[in-house]
């Protein structure tokens, strides 16, 4: 032991895991620099790291994964909770008891021939009251070094642990090294098990070395096991960015916003506003891009903090022009994971700027050309980079106390039916629209991309209990607090009848939420038309950009036969948790239905001019 640890059950633990796990010998992880560059030197030899040209891009690795260790797999995510009716409709589940017996046959000598690292870590800020203490055991080295970006590790976190709680998070690539066997650079194994055990609060992650499936403090404690928490002791665990966005006069509002993964939350929050907003004053900073973990203050606002330490994200379509902080952000100290390796030992990616390389290594380690007809980088390829390193990171985003949240923006991928931006009328239908919030799936995950699945709050593979009940806590948590966010939809990826996306998005997401924040301060007009209150063309500032109201239209258009549709499409989500569906949906549902069928009239009299996006 490299270092004195005092808990007991931490001791008993680790003890437990040596014995079933077989390991060559144990690594007790301090967080040191030093350990880190010695475990990247390590992995370099054993050819899962290529060292980066420090020319280029200081201090950084790349890593290429086995080809069948790309994305998180849900469909092998479990959530083991005693009865499995907790476990919800949503959730493959096996009984505890069970589970238990098949990943200790899985688990037994697995770790032979490797080292077992112990990587004690804090969610949120060391000693915040709203932080969280995890351990994780691990036999890969990749893990380690990820986990000391993507989270504050190391011996000072056993400091603050004392004799206290923590989540015991096991972990292990299932690929064991008999005697004098050579590994190979990205070990795993075909079969693969991500469990959770809510009531225990623990978690066994096997077969896998991806970030989603391995990183255990990211979604596996972090969403799963940290939204059973936060529904037995009134908090929100949620999959979501904060950023702060400040005026011009210097007022300043933080906003929450979920986006299934993939679809553009590391880049909303680090958005650059265009010129002219900059030039008036307007700034953005950034908490966090993945996941919050929110609680009501005494005062009567709720409070928020990002609990990771680093970013996760996704590298195709990121460059200096649709995400420059997060270029910056990855310029040194990085890991990168399936992109393709330059010839003079940088990284590259589909959508980087400049020209495209002539030749490459792609992801998998092969001779690539811009001809070959096939991607350089995996779509779901990620950097790994210190949120320290980004330029606009907010002033306060190691507060331990949160920042208090004004708003909850949820968006999903939909190329249709969803208009670009609207307030919900109130807490329960701002629930309503997140419950239902529907997106094209894409690369994060293993599966299909591009159909349209329900993705409630962006939560579907992160909720760690029945979905319904999770709608029902944040209905309560809604009645619990004097101040609550106002609850916003966007859609930044509407298309038109080309094909073709009507909205710029990326920095030009600034006027949406410029309007958000003006709403939220009292300040901006809008119109009720039936989903909520909608932005007038006149009350969106569209300096420095062409958006005739026409075009504004057609991203504001809110049909009612393709709404009459979205809505009875949602229930096939509220028929799967019927038994445990809050009431309050129903109502709500009816409510939408009976707009719907209000004439345009109706709406000309409520709004002062007529909601031009309401078509008949
Ligand atoms: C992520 C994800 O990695 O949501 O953040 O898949
Ligand atoms: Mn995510």
């Amino acid at each position: 032991m490299s270092y004195e640890v005092k808990n007991e059950q931490l001791k008993a633990w680790v003890a437990e895991v040596e014995a079933m796990c077989e390991p060559a010998n144990i690594h007790w992880c301090d967080g040191s620099q030093e350990e880190y560059d010695r475990l990247c030197g390590q992995m370099v030899e054993s050819g899962t790291f290529r060292k980066l040209n420090p020319e280029k891009r200081p201090n950084s690795y790349l890593a290429f994964s086995d080809p069948i260790d790309v994305a998180r797999v849900e469909d092998r995510t479990f959530i083991c909770s005693l009865n499995k009716q907790d476990a919800g409709p949503t959730n493959n589940w096996v009984a505890p008891k069970e589970m238990k017996e098949t990943l200790k046959g899985l688990f037994k000598g697995c770790m032979k021939g490797r080292t077992m690292y112990v990587i004690p870590f804090s969610m949120g800020p060391l000693g915040s009251n709203i932080a969280k203490i995890g351990v994780e055991i691990t036999d890969s080295p990749y893990v380690v070094v990820n986990m000391r970006i993507m989270t504050r590790m190391g011996k000072q976190v056993l400091d603050v642990l004392g004799n206290g709680e923590f989540v015991p998070c096991l972990h292990s690539v299932g690929m064991p090294l008999a005697e004098g066997q050579k590994d190979v650079a990205w070990p795993c194994n075909k079969e693969k098990y991500i469990v959770h055990f809510p009531e225990e609060r623990a978690i066994w992650s096997f077969g896998s070395g991806y970030g989603g499936n391995a990183l255990l403090g990211k979604k596996c404690l972090a969403l799963r096991i940290a939204s059973v928490q936060a529904r037995d002791e009134g908090w929100l665990a949620e999959h979501m960015l904060i950023l702060g966005v400040e005026s011009p006069t210097g007022e300043k509002s933080y906003v929450g916003a979920a986006f299934p993964s993939a679809c553009g939350k590391t880049n909303f929050a680090m958005l650059i506003p265009p010129k002219p907003f900059q030039d008036k004053g307007w700034k953005v900073t950034t908490i966090g891009d993945d996941i919050a973990w929110i609680k009501p203050g005494a005062d009567g606002q709720v409070y928020a903090i990002n609990p990771e330490y680093g970013y996760f994200g996704v590298a195709p379509g990121t460059n200096y022009k649709t995400n420059p902080n997060a270029m910056i952000s990855c310029e040194k100290n990085s890991i990168f994971t399936n992109v393709a390796l330059t010839e003079d030992g940088d990284v590259w990616w589909e959508g980087m700027d400049g020209e495209v390389p002539a030749k490459l290594t792609d992801w998998q380690g092969n001779a690539w050309t811009p001809d070959c007809g096939r991607p350089a980088a995996h779509p779901n390829a990620r950097f790994t980079a210190p949120a320290s390193q980004c330029p606009c990171i907010d002033p306060e985003w190691e507060n331990p106390k949160g920042v208090p949240m004004s708003a909850f923006i949820f968006g999903g991928r939909r190329k249709d039916t969803v208009p670009l931006v609207y307030q919900a009328f109130n807490w329960n239908y701002g629930v309503y629209l997140a419950s239902t919030l529907g997106s094209e799936t894409t690369a994060a995950a293993v599966g299909a991309t591009g159909n349209v699945r329900r993705d409630p709050f962006a939560m579907l593979p992160f909720c760690g209990y029945h979905m319904a009940d999770y709608f029902a806590h944040w209905l309560q948590f809604g009645r619990s607090i004097a101040r609550p966010p106002r609850i916003f939809s966007v859609n930044w990826f509407r298309k038109d009848a080309n094909g073709k996306f009507i909205w710029p998005g990326y920095g030009e997401n600034m006027r949406v939420l410029k309007w958000i924040a003006e709403r939220v301060q009292g300040k901006t007009g809008s119109v009720e038309c039936p989903l909520g209150w909608m932005p007038r063309y006149e009350d969106m500032d569209w300096e420095g950009i062409e958006m005739s109201r026409e075009k504004f239209n057609e991203l504001m258009s809110v049909d009612r036969d393709v709404w009459q549709n979205e809505v009875i499409s949602h229930e096939e989500l509220f028929v799967k948790m019927y038994d445990k569906l809050p009431k309050e949906f129903l109502h709500i549902r009816e409510l939408i239905l009976s707009s719907l069928w209000r004439s345009p009239e109706h709406w000309e009299q409520i709004g002062e001019v007529h909601p031009e996006g309401w078509n008949e």
